[in-house]
């Protein structure tokens, strides 16, 4: 039964993946700056520091493959999960056997991939990690006067998860059933378009909460490259700041990551990112995201690498 209005979302949640290296996996992610909330030999949910009671669930691969198993969102109400029930090959509802309880229904887009949509999950307390918020000296405006930025190495704290992508089967599936049904299914809106040779081939997507602002990108999809198979291309998480984003970089550099790109800005007006590869999928760090609602103008790219203002990119 098709949908009269799209399921409507709150915000992000949690990214799940099975890892054949587990045991690596779970040391990655501590020293990415995850704490661990629950843990038995086969499953491990981490949380940030912010009131998501996780966002990260690992798991030990059966299939002998590492996969990326979903991305979460948070409904907005109980409703809009008897409403999912509804859409062509979802789930029904079933308790959310994970930190912070709730109940889940897991819908499938048109190239395979899990949203899991939840709703009645309990959050926790943030951490107040007291984290500095830095004045700024600008060169005709110095308002900080006789005090100085002290900084410690070692692991950035990560407050949440934020945002991912996936690639798209361009010819099986395709850009316009994508858009179709991240748009019409759930209630994403996009952000920016990317076109090639006049086509759109790419899109980043906000949580559509008409006149209220949400981050500028929770998620995208792009066209997998000839030859490759549709995956996850990165999840993202969320760090206080820009220095803080620095120093868990060299942690990671320091513990030999293997790193794909290196620290930047996208698209001039939101995030700084670095990558890291581990295991067969990518994780990075953002902060200072700007925020949007379905009235911001949306911006369309020529070439997905425009969006990159500056970054230092490491050849894979
Ligand atoms: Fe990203």
């Amino acid at each position: 039964m098709a949908l009269e209005t799209p399921i409507e979302l709150l915000k992000t949640a949690f990214v799940s993946y099975s890892h054949v290296d587990f045991d690596t996996a779970k040391q990655f992610y501590l020293d990415f700056g995850l704490n661990i909330v629950e843990e038995s030999p086969d499953s491990l949910f981490f949380r940030g520091y912010g009131t998501e009671p996780f966002i990260y669930h690992l798991k030990r691969s059966k299939t002998g493959k590492s996969t990326f198993d979903g991305a979460a969102y948070i409904v907005t109400s109980r409703r809009e999960l008897e409403r999912a029930t509804s859409v062509e090959g979802a789930t029904p509802i079933s308790r959310l056997n994970a930190p912070g309880g709730g109940e889940v229904v897991t819908l499938t887009d048109p190239q395979g991939f899990h949203i899991h949509l939840v709703h009645g999950q309990a959050e926790r307390e943030a951490d107040n990690l007291d984290l500095e918020k830095l004045t700024f000296n600008y060169e005709d405006n110095k308002p900080r006067k006789g005090r100085f930025q002290r900084f410690s190495a070692g692991a950035a704290p990560v407050y949440r998860w934020g945002h991912y992508g996936v690639t798209y089967d361009p010819v099986n599936v395709g850009y316009q059933r994508m858009f179709s049904w991240y748009t019409e299914v759930i209630g994403l809106a996009p952000s920016d378009f990317v076109e090639r040779d006049g086509h759109t081939i790419t899109c980043f997507f906000h949580v559509d909460r008409k006149k209220d602002f949400s981050d500028h990108h929770c998620f995208f999809f792009k066209p997998c490259k000839p030859g490759q198979e549709p995956n996850v291309a990165h999840a993202a998480f969320e760090v206080h700041d820009f220095d803080i984003q620095q120093l868990g970089h060299n942690f990671l550099a320091s513990k030999n990551y293997k790193l794909c790109w290196g620290v930047g800005r996208v698209g001039g007006h939101f995030i700084k990112r670095n990558q890291y590869l581990m295991t067969d999928n990518r994780s990075m760090y953002w902060a200072v995201k700007s925020l949007t609602t379905g009235s911001t103008l949306v911006a369309l790219w020529s070439n997905i690498m425009r969006t990159v203002t500056w970054s230092i990119k490491t050849p894979m």
